[in-house]
């Protein structure tokens, strides 16, 4: 153990001076306080069961899929991400007659808050989890995108909006809201997300849309804009 911890410090001073600072404590907060509801390592068999029983969103590709500031400040004031999402089907009551079902707000528990220290050091562990091989650099080609186009292909054409929203108060529940997540995701995860979601996880249930990659590259343009607030 002793021989563990000193060669994880020989390891961080060796990095230098660019090394974040809290790395190790970091690891050992994931360590303590989120394993027991988040993967930080590739599960080894990835069962639907455990798909279905696990109690939060896999974190073993974080580095490759968040924005830092967003972990660091989110971390520290959690937001629903997912208000109709399988973790929380416990939590889903039936709406007003004629509508959608709803989240019982009381019935979902809030996500464990972080003091400013401890959420930069988390974020820093996190961001130290990448996966080349799940998401290549420079997936995300950067074009311009046609706003209006775009948006019309999210919300009618290619029916993303049945499971996701664009902007608070719109759209379906079911999957990640995608109104911050222009803060929240890198746009070569997005771009690598949509072209092949079972790649992150064989069992997961968004489909694998038949799309061109001129489209793939169009809908991660106008997700990427998607900041704060969401669609206009
Ligand atoms: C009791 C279970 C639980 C614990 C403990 C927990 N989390 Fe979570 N976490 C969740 C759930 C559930 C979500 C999904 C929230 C949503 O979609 O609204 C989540 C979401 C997240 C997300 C966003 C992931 C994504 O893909 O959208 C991050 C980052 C995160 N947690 C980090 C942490 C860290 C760091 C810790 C430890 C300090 C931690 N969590 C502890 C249950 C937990
Ligand atoms: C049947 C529902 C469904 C449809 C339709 C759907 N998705 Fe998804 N999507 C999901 C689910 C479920 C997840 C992720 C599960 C998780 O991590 O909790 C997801 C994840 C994503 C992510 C990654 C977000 C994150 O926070 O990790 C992006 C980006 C995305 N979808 C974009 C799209 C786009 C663009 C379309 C339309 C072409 C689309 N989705 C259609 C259900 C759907």
């Amino acid at each position: 153990m002793i021989k563990l911890l000193l060669s994880t410090l020989a390891a961080a001073a060796a990095l230098g001076a660019a090394a974040p600072s809290h790395a190790a404590s970091g690891a050992e907060l994931l360590k303590s306080q989120c394993v027991a509801c988040h993967a930080v390592t590739k599960p080894a068999e990835a069962s639907v069961e455990r798909l279905l029983q696990r109690k939060g969103p896999d974190l073993y590709y974080a580095g490759s899929k968040f924005n830092r500031d967003w972990l660091t400040a989110w971390l520290q004031q959690p937001t629903v991400l997912r208000p109709g999402g399988a973790m929380f089907l416990n939590a889903v009551k039936p709406g007003e007659a004629g509508s959608a079902d709803v989240v019982d707000a009381a019935k979902v528990t809030p996500h464990p808050k972080l003091n400013a220290a401890d959420a930069a050091a988390a974020a820093d562990a996190l961001m130290a989890l990448t996966t080349p091989d799940l998401v290549a650099k420079g997936a995300f080609k950067g074009d311009p995108v046609n706003a209006s186009m775009a948006s019309l292909l999210f919300n009618k054409l290619r029916g993303c909006a049945s499971c996701h929203s664009a902007k608070p108060g719109a759209g379906g529940g079911s999957g990640p809201e995608l109104f911050s997540a222009g803060d929240r995701l890198q746009p070569d995860y997005v771009v690598e997300y949509i072209r092949n979601p079972q790649k992150f996880d064989p069992h997961v249930w968004m489909p694998r849309l038949d799309l061109t990659d001129a489209d793939v590259q169009k809908l991660s343009g106008y997700i990427n804009t998607l900041k704060q607030g969401g669609a206009k």
